[in-house]
């Protein structure tokens, strides 16, 4: 028996479903793959329901919350606004493709560890994959130009002041696996310097302060 080609099964689901269907092929987490799908498809769907790469969380479906962001040649993009087909020939990258290929963690995966930057996680792969791309542009940012960093994406948990610290660390991660200073040029390595660049004059997470 011979293989069917690309083209008779789409004829064919073209037959049985009465829908015109596509091929697209592209490159996922490092590994090229070729997905059949309606041609109405959304990246996102083709991603977590054809891919079955559920990481890719999809909320608000209209480009506002932010929580469906992938990298597609390592530009953050809002896969809930693109049809699958326009990943054709691209590199995509989702949460489950940023840790190395040894197992170890993305920079921001260990850092949102480091600093609890999640609750309930359901807008964490969409903040992971945003900062790990705004951290290619710029290695050593301050909290101001963090903030600003994670602005387009919405937690519902209101983790903000965490995710925040999150970036930092993430850059600070960057810096050390490097082989330079955690701080950067500018900072005098020490605890206290750390603390600071890290959670800034935030109180304790829970809200409580110690009693005097
Ligand atoms: S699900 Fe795509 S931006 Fe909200
Ligand atoms: S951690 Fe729950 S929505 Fe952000």
């Amino acid at each position: 028996m011979t293989a069917k080609t690309t083209d008779q099964t789409l004829a064919e689901l073209y037959e049985d479903t009465g829908e015109q269907h596509i091929a697209v092929t592209f490159t996922f987490n490092r590994v090229p793959q070729t997905v059949i799908v309606p041609s109405r498809t959304l990246a996102s769907d083709a991603i977590r329901h054809y891919l079955r790469k559920t990481g890719t969380h999809v909320g608000c479906e209209h480009g506002v919350c932010g929580a469906c962001t992938v990298l597609l040649d390592g530009e953050p993009v809002r896969s809930c606004l693109l049809l699958a087909a326009s990943l054709e020939g691209h590199e995509v990258t989702t949460v489950e493709g940023l840790p190395d290929e040894d197992g170890t963690l993305h920079p921001v995966q260990q850092a949102f560890i480091d600093c609890h930057g999640l609750q309930c996680g359901f807008c964490t792969p969409g903040f992971v994959t945003t900062i790990a791309a705004y951290l290619e542009t710029n290695e050593n940012p301050t909290r101001e130009e963090a903030t600003e960093a994670i602005a387009g994406n919405l937690c519902r948990c209101t983790g903000y002041q965490n995710i925040k610290a999150a970036v930092l660390r993430a850059a600070e991660i960057k810096r050390e696996r490097a082989g330079g200073s955690p701080l950067g040029d500018d900072y005098e390595i020490s605890d206290m310097a750390l603390e600071t660049k890290v959670r800034g004059s935030t109180g304790p997470v829970d809200g409580r302060s110690d009693p005097a």
